[in-house]
């Protein structure tokens, strides 16, 4: 699902500054960390050889930063300093990105789980079998106490989230790894994600009746964001939507003439999202005229992360650099290089930007390692 293209960047050769200036550089850092808390970047390799990829996006909550990884490890870091806390094993790929709820980790793996750990530790609190690998991130309902998530056999599952027990479940014409997405309108008591069948479906959340569902004539492995009434998400089939909640209709289309494996995301009154012809696409949201696009000539399979103060959107590609556009004109701010291919979002958090590549990467929000 998520193909690479097979082109690495190989890190270019800094020039190496001089031993000693190092040293006293090194020395005042440390210096003003202990002094002032002023955070660090760090870097977190699974494996020495750095091998095995992150392809989720990290959750930071108790000090902690919590990802899932490629060879079926979930994985507690410092935050402050990326150190280990603890690591949970499953028996597949994680793809599925963790959602925290009450102090409890949700996600799924490939080997047909999902897991409910306590972020505390990360004691298994229960696991729920689905019969097929879970790639798509849990959402959760607060208010009916309840966790929503698909599964390559084609199911979505509604679980009540304590107990971890079944209460509904869905069968579509596809795998699901698109995660749900929920209506802003308590009133409208509807969710929302994609299946491979190439539908976008809309059911009920208390017990997953069928309200519509709406062909885009490809894939829609992705998730939707939902704003000012509208369902927006993109396919397979290069085409992106905007969907009236109620009744499912059409409201707007664009046609990006690529693959779009990207969730949408909205930010200031745009949506954005990325495909697989390199572009990073900002549409007014309630139209969906284009407003920007910026070639990245990569393809890109994670979405964007908002900055909250700097007026910046972020978003890594298949050659796994990271890029900051300006999120009202598109124009570069900077770009980073990692290791390897950049396949979930990114996260910005106190001045600071976490994602996951070849390595698990806290960079500053400037985007730099030192
Ligand atoms: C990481 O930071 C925490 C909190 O400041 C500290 O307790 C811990 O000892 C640090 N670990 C290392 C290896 O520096
Ligand atoms: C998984 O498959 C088994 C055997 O076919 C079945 O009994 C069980 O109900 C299924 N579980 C779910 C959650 O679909």
């Amino acid at each position: 699902m998520k193909v690479s293209d097979g082109v690495r960047r190989t890190l270019p050769r800094r020039p190496r500054p001089h031993r000693w200036l190092c040293a006293i550089l090194l020395l005042s850092t440390l210096k003003l960390q202990g002094c002032f808390g002023t955070p660090d970047p760090w870097t977190y390799s699974i494996t020495p050889t750095g091998e095995t990829l992150i392809a989720t996006t990290p959750v930071i909550y108790l000090q902690q930063v919590h990802f899932g990884t490629d060879d079926g490890r979930f994985v507690a870091l410092h935050q402050q300093n990326g150190t280990e806390q603890w690591i949970h094993k499953t028996g597949g790929r994680i793809r599925s990105s963790p959602t925290v709820f009450e102090n409890i980790l949700y996600f799924g793996s490939d080997d047909g789980y999902l897991y409910a750990l306590n972020a505390r530790g990360g004691k298994e609190m229960w696991r729920f079998q689905a019969n097929g690998s879970v790639s798509s991130t849990p959402t959760v309902n607060d208010r009916l106490n309840r966790l929503f998530f698909g599964a390559d056999n084609g199911v979505m599952y509604g679980l009540h989230i304590q107990a971890g027990q079944l209460e509904w479940s869905y069968q579509t014409g596809g795998p699901i790894s698109s995660s749900v997405a929920m209506s802003q309108n308590i009133r409208q008591d509807q969710i929302y994600f994609g299946s491979d069948d190439g539908f976008v479906y809309a059911l009920r959340e208390s017990d997953g009746l069928l309200m519509w569902r709406f062909d885009t004539s490809g894939p829609v492995r992705t998730t939707a964001a939902v704003d000012h009434d509208l369902v927006l998400v993109g396919s397979g089939s290069g085409k992106f939507y905007g969907i009236q909640e109620r009744g499912g209709v059409e409201v707007w289309h664009f046609d990006a003439k690529a693959a779009i494996y990207t969730s949408a995301a909205v930010h200031r009154g745009f949506v954005f999202f990325g495909c697989d012809n390199g572009m990073m696409y900002a549409l007014q949201e309630t139209t969906g005229e284009k407003v920007w696009e910026y070639n990245s000539f990569s393809q890109i399979r994670s979405s964007i992360a908002p900055a909250i103060d700097a007026g910046l959107i972020y978003f890594g590609t298949e050659q796994g650099i990271l890029y900051a556009l300006s999120d009202l004109t598109g124009e570069k701010a900077w770009e980073f290089i990692s290791g390897g291919p950049i396949q979930a979002a990114a996260v910005w958090y106190y001045s600071m930007i976490y994602f996951g590549s070849d390595k698990m990467y806290r960079i500053s929000s400037k985007g730099r390692l030192e």
